[in-house]
């Protein structure tokens, strides 16, 4: 079908809601490179939004995926397991886990990460209230909306949020929002809200840390095991999460194979 032919249905048929950051219509696909309905080729810079981390379409990735179809498609974990889940759980523990013994639970996007993450530290903590990172985004669903700053785009029309969020500045060091400089500010940031549990009367119960759309800014050395610390301090839940692997940042899989960032404390 012609790419003009293609864009009307397209308009006739999926809500514009769904945007596109491009007008281009994809074909195919491999390695980095894409080719749209046109036979008109493009280097891939978005990667799926940086979550190919193996390019695409590499043959022994799409050779399992067809192995695994033709054994069976969807059973649900919570009604009948399967091995995959549970070698791919194991894979990720090995992964990231350096002492502690680690699990892993699997969820279908980002945002239901971040509601299940949510749920355990209340759960765990028994404290209602969230604290999470000025300028973060979490997500497009009720409760990762409330704990996503950015009003325009995603905020925008939807109110009430959840109640009992709380935002600290990000360490930023670039814009410094205190206007200091690394290291003699002495990490001021992460201790700043040790006091913000102090300040609101539920406490909070879970840190999230994540910064911005890409994630992709890194936080000064021994800032994480800061916030960490001042979580355990105030019997709080720490979390973080990292939703575009296939980024370049650190050169490494995850901010989750940093030791300090690898665990709730
Ligand atoms: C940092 C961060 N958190 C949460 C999400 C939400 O992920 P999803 O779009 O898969 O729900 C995203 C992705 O857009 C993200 O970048």
């Amino acid at each position: 079908m012609k790419k003009d032919d293609l864009v009307k249905m397209r308009q006739d048929h999926v809500p514009k809601g769904v945007s596109q950051a491009l007008p281009a219509m994809i074909a195919e696909a491999k390695g980095a490179m894409v080719r749209d309905v046109e036979g008109k080729e493009f280097i891939d810079f978005s990667g799926g939004i940086g979550v190919l981390n193996v390019g695409h379409c590499p043959d022994e990735v799409v050779k399992a995926i067809r192995d695994q179809a033709g054994k069976y498609l969807h059973t649900c974990f919570m009604v009948q397991m399967y091995e995959p889940y549970i070698a791919l759980a194991k894979e990720m523990n090995e992964l990231v886990s350096r002492k502690t013994p680690m699990k892993t639970m699997f969820a279908n996007s980002g945002a239901e990460a971040v509601e299940n993450a949510v749920k355990i530290a209340k759960y765990y903590t028994k404290k209602p209230g969230i604290l999470c990172f000025e300028n973060a985004f979490h997500g497009r669903t009720a409760m990762t909306m409330s704990l996503t700053s950015k009003v325009k785009n995603y905020k925008f029309g939807y109110w009430p949020f959840m109640p009992e969020v709380y935002r600290v500045p990000y360490a930023y060091c670039y814009r410094c929002s205190y206007g200091l400089k690394y290291p003699s500010c002495d990490l001021y940031c992460a201790d700043s809200s040790t006091s913000m549990p102090r300040r609101n009367p539920s406490g909070r119960s879970s840190w999230s840390r994540c910064r911005g759309k890409g994630a992709s800014s890194s936080l000064p050395k021994n800032t994480w095991e800061s916030c960490r610390r001042s979580a355990r301090t105030t019997g709080s839940c720490s979390s973080s999460m990292k939703s575009r692997p296939g980024l370049p940042g650190r050169g490494r899989c995850s901010p989750m194979s940093i030791p300090s960032m690898n665990r709730t404390s």
